[in-house]
């Protein structure tokens, strides 16, 4: 199968990756299981790069746990440099532009999916680049009001499968171009 370009997250029935001050709070303590619906083990293992925005990568930074990518990261930062996580991660700082950063992530993902892992305006950045295949949500059961969208663009989607997975549920969707 060709390889895939997937926004993969987790959302607030109203359409927030997070709240205003960057808190996943009413997201990390629900039940999800490991083998149900769209389930996170099975995506990951299909991946073959990764990309985030800086907010996401130090927010993963200071969660305390360990760095568990395997496979090579790309940081969209107009900074020179940010922290490196311990160990031997493979990060790549760069505003080299979307469509240089996906091509470069295509030759290092060796035929596997692309994972943008967020925030929603990175995911935007894909879409309006055309590169932008899937969309895969989890929407858990709580409104927040406000926070950080999840895709603040219009983007037309197609429904291709969905279901429960323990609270949340589930969606993946084509884009459609
Ligand atoms: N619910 C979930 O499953 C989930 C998933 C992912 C993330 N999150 C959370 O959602 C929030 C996302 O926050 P966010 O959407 O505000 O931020 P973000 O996308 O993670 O990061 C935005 C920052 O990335 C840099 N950036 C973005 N595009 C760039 C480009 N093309 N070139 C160069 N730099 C670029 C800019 O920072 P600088 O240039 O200043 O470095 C920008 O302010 C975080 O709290 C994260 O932890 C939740």
């Amino acid at each position: 199968m060709r390889m895939k370009t997937q926004f993969f997250t987790a959302s607030s029935l109203d359409g927030f990756i997070a709240t205003d001050e960057d808190s996943l709070d009413w997201l990390i303590t629900r039940e999800h299981f490991p083998d149900g619906v769209l389930n996170y083990r099975d995506f990951i293992a299909d991946v073959g790069a990764i990309v985030m925005g800086s907010t996401t990568y130090e927010w993963v930074l200071n969660s305390g746990e360990p760095w568990d990518y395997t496979m090579p990261c790309w940081v969209l930062t107009s900074r020179e440099s940010l922290p490196l996580p311990a160990g031997d991660a493979n990060v790549t700082f760069s505003n080299a532009g979307i469509r240089q950063v996906h091509a470069d992530m295509v030759d290092a993902a060796q035929g596997r999916n692309i994972w943008v892992v967020g925030g929603g305006d990175v995911a935007g950045q894909f879409a309006d680049a055309g590169v932008l295949d899937e969309l895969i949500v989890s929407f858990a059961p709580v409104t927040l009001g406000s926070g950080k969208p999840l895709l603040p663009r219009h983007v037309e989607l197609r429904l291709e499968e969905c279901g429960q997975n323990g609270e949340f549920l589930c969606a993946r969707y084509s884009v459609v171009r």
